[in-house]
């Protein structure tokens, strides 16, 4: 999968991409990130990328013809003469806090293209004819405000290259993620088997696989249920898991009185 990422500041995203997993991946070729400097895109002699906005008021505005310069050369999609969105297969994604809302969901969704173009925003905005006649979608992850979509698209590029075939050692690896299933992730141990008068609970040392998956199951819908209750929801629950619930419930309520 290709990700073309476009950013005035293209060195911020060398030093996380070159480490751990996103770097083996792109040494086996399962993902290459391509990184555009929108500033290589003006043509002026003073490469200018940003303007007043029109109707005063502070800050800075990103100038349009560099983003779309940038985007149509790389994507090679011709030049629209008039307002409308181009004709791209390729998602062209702003990274913005106006966006949907990132999620695991986006993610998977995003994993099914083999290409998708970035476009990190930066200064107090961008001209409006960016999002309304060159951006397909627009992301957020979440609703705060940084100073510009550099961190937001590393974190898109980390979440869906991470659900790409053999990108994560373990073949199963994404399957029981937290959100991969609708619901929180069951909690994990390691050695040693006591630590600080904390025990590994028994089961996970018994051997015993069913005994591990009810319990894994059980942990996951407990922690959902306390933490993220929203989660459940939208999760598919088999009949055990609704008794399940159905007695935490039960038991909650018993406290209570
Ligand atoms: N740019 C600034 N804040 C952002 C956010 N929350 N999500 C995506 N892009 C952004």
């Amino acid at each position: 999968m290709q990700f073309e990422v476009f950013t005035l500041l293209p060195e911020v995203f060398p030093s996380y991409l070159e480490t751990s997993i996103l770097k083996r991946a792109q040494e086996r070729g399962l993902i290459k990130v391509n990184v555009h400097n929108i500033r290589d895109y003006t043509y002026d002699k003073h490469h200018v990328t940003d303007d007043t906005p029109y109707g005063g008021g502070g800050g800075m505005v990103m100038k349009p013809e560099p983003v779309f310069e940038a985007v149509e050369k790389v994507l090679d999609i011709s030049p629209l003469q008039t307002s409308g969105k181009p004709d791209s297969t390729i998602p062209i994604i702003l990274l913005t806090p106006q966006g949907r809302v990132f999620n695991q969901s986006i993610a998977k969704e995003l994993s099914q293209y083999p290409r998708i173009a970035l476009i990190c925003g930066r200064y107090e905005g961008i001209d409006e004819r960016i999002r309304k006649n060159l951006v397909t979608d627009e992301i957020s992850i979440g609703d705060y405000v940084l100073t510009g979509g550099e961190i937001p698209a590393l974190l898109v590029i980390d979440a869906v290259s991470r659900l790409l075939p053999n990108v994560l050692g373990d073949p199963t690896g994404a399957e029981d993620d937290s959100h991969a299933m609708g619901l929180l992730e069951y909690p994990h141990y390691t050695r040693p088997p006591e630590f600080r008068g904390d025990k590994v609970p028994d089961v996970l040392l018994s051997g015993d696989h069913a005994k591990i998956d009810k319990w894994r199951r059980e942990q996951a819908l407990e922690r959902t249920f306390r933490k993220r209750p929203d989660m459940l929801e939208k999760a598919e629950l088999s009949k055990d898991d609704l008794k399940f619930l159905e007695n935490l419930e039960e038991r909650g309520k018993k406290k209570e009185e």
